[in-house]
């Protein structure tokens, strides 16, 4: 056993180095452009026996307690999420919805829980185009229309009673984020760093201010208590009646009535109607590791296998890693496979996207062969080109447990703390996820992604998403489970985590921490993270890629599985997240 992983306790106070040498009053804007530390210079925390890494330390301190309780990875997995909507209002949610891919051991399967928005049922096609005719992004990303009925706890649900260890009740998972909700808990770490830059799109919704304000009406800022006794209400109705708690009665009332009066289309028979879904995880080989990650509606499994099979035939190991030669493969591989997401890519019920033709080998020989090793290929080669933004938040988390099962779950509102309105008497902060959809053909979401037919807005359909998480398996058992914030750039750090550990066998922690670039077709330009050295910088001009230095946030808590033990890495990007094992 290694000397690391001899340090087998718990482990819930121990983070990593670097983001305690974070200042304290780090921003998110001063996040998005946080140079990641030199890889050596972090560590992961090691454990034996189970492990939680998730955004914000209390919640995976909970996770890793019902771990410890015996607890398997997906009960764990619903107890931190539950308590992330609590502790984590940015991201963590109840109002919105994600996906979640889970490895069963005992059952040798692998699932994919989609608890992804849906659109209600009175949605159109043309409901974010304005007078003009032209997509008006306010109605997506600022105004209810673009709330979509959230999914989180129909999928949670889900996930407990198909496969969490039977041991635990949703009422006993969900006791911790009740007392959490009712009893506050003090502001720190990112809600600190994030929550007075956010406020002024809670402000306006007297809801949202009630909670997030000081007496004053400023923001709640770090020290101050966050007391959510609305929620504590609406999570026991939960732990109660299971999803009826929240989907029918007076919290499905309440839900409604705040989207209407907010100038929403989300009736009760919607919440009503809502259902997470289990689907068959999408699955691919990548140098003798499977790769096992979401299908759609998420665009990340299809992408990231397209990807990877381009870049199999590419001798990656040979070139060094983070050298301008590795890294314009990389930049090739994930144009291509972008370019095709915005093609093709949408809700399954709606869309016959040509999966098994975008992930077959020779398809991606194809595309291999296409690339230059010397000059970028414009993407308008590709296909045509649109405009750039920027964009939000979302929180993914990892857990594994003793049995070897593993959970990948990546959440989110889209937008940090989403529409900013929180459903009067429910303590529910809603989402805005409805801005995934492609207003109009050839229009782009916040992230810039662009998209098309397949993706425009319909009843009951769900907004195409990049939300990525993933678990590799060698000979069927997880080596590496991870997945990522990020909106569009999502794929692209699951990627890049992926091919350091796979391809340049590094320590997780440093390729979790390596300086970070992606490339999603249009705009034809390489957003990179400080940290690239000049050298490499000019060596991926000289081959004619635009280089633009602003990367956003993206956050990849990951689990790497060795034969002596567990080790987990927070992502040193934001403050507070943890690692928490037994
Ligand atoms: O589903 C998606 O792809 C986006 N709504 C995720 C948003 C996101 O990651 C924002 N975080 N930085």
């Amino acid at each position: 056993m290694s000397p690391a992983i001899s340090r087998r306790r718990y482990l819930a106070g121990v983070v990593l180095a670097s983001i305690c040498a974070l200042p304290p009053t780090i921003s998110a804007q001063r996040a998005a452009t946080y140079t990641p530390p030199p890889p050596d210079s972090v560590h992961a925390i090691a454990t034996e026996h189970g492990m939680v890494v998730a955004q914000e330390k209390i919640a995976a301190r909970i996770g890793a307690d019902i771990l410890r309780q015996g607890g398997n990875a997906v009960d764990a997995a619903v107890a931190t999420g539950f308590a992330l909507a609590v502790t984590y209002p940015r991201a963590g949610n109840i109002g919105g919805g994600g996906f979640m891919v889970v490895h069963l051991a005992d059952r040798k399967e692998d699932v994919a829980i989609d608890y992804r928005e849906t659109a209600p049922a009175a949605a159109t096609r043309d409901m974010f185009l304005g007078a003009n005719g032209k997509p008006d992004p306010a109605k997506s990303r600022d105004s209810a229309l673009g709330i979509g009925i959230p999914g989180t706890v129909a999928g949670f649900a889900l996930a407990l009673e198909k496969y969490g260890s039977g041991h635990f009740t949703l009422a006993k998972l969900l006791k911790p984020s009740i007392d959490l909700a009712r009893d506050g808990f003090v502001i720190t770490d990112d809600v600190a760093d994030t929550l007075p830059q956010w406020h002024r799109r809670l402000a306006p919704w007297p809801a949202s201010a009630k909670l997030f304000s000081r007496p004053d009406g400023g923001s709640l800022r770090e020290g101050d208590k966050l007391v959510q006794s609305d929620l504590a209400t609406t999570l026991t109705a939960i732990a109660e009646q299971g999803p009826d708690g929240f989907y029918q009665g007076p919290v499905a009332q309440k839900l409604a009535h705040a989207i209407t009066e907010a100038g929403g289309i989300i009736t009760t028979d919607d919440l009503k109607s809502y259902r997470a879904v289990i689907r068959e995880p999408v699955r691919g080989s990548y140098r003798g590791y499977d790769i096992v990650s979401m299908p759609q509606p998420s665009s990340g499994g299809i992408v990231l296998l397209e990807t990877f099979n381009i870049l199999e035939g590419l001798p990656l190991g040979e070139m060094k890693q983070g050298s301008a030669a590795s890294l314009h493969v990389l930049i090739e591989a994930m144009k291509r496979g972008y370019a095709d997401r915005a093609r093709y890519l949408g809700d399954p019920s709606f869309v016959n996207a040509p999966i098994a033709a975008l992930t077959a080998k020779d398809y991606a020989a194809k595309l291999r062969a296409g690339i230059d090793p010397d000059h970028a290929t414009p993407s308008s080669e590709l296909q045509a080109a649109l405009p750039p933004h920027e964009g939000s938040n979302t929180t993914h988390f990892s857990v594994v447990d003793s049995q070897g099962n593993a959970v990948s779950n990546t959440y989110t509102l889209n937008f940090s703390y989403g529409v900013g309105i929180v459903a009067g008497g429910t303590g529910v902060l809603l989402n805005n996820e409805l801005d995934d959809f492609t207003a109009a053909p050839g229009a782009s979401n916040v992230f810039g992604l662009v998209g098309y037919e397949a993706n425009l807005p319909g009843p009951g359909k769900r907004p195409l998403s990049s939300m990525s998480p993933t678990i590799v398996l060698r000979d069927g058992k997880p080596v590496l489970v991870t997945g990522s914030p990020g909106g569009s750039r999502i794929i692209s750090t699951v990627l890049q985590v992926l091919v350091n550990v796979l391809d340049y066998k590094m320590d997780v922690a440093a390729a979790v921490a390596a300086p970070r670039l992606h490339h999603q077709w249009l705009p034809d330009e390489v957003r990179i993270e400080p940290g690239f050295s000049d050298d490499v910088q000019a060596g991926l001009r000289s081959r004619g890629h635009r280089l633009v230095e602003s990367m956003g946030y993206s956050s990849a808590n990951s689990i790497q599985v060795t034969p002596n033990g567990l080790l987990g890495v927070p992502d040193p990007r934001t403050r507070g997240a943890e690692a928490a094992g037994q």
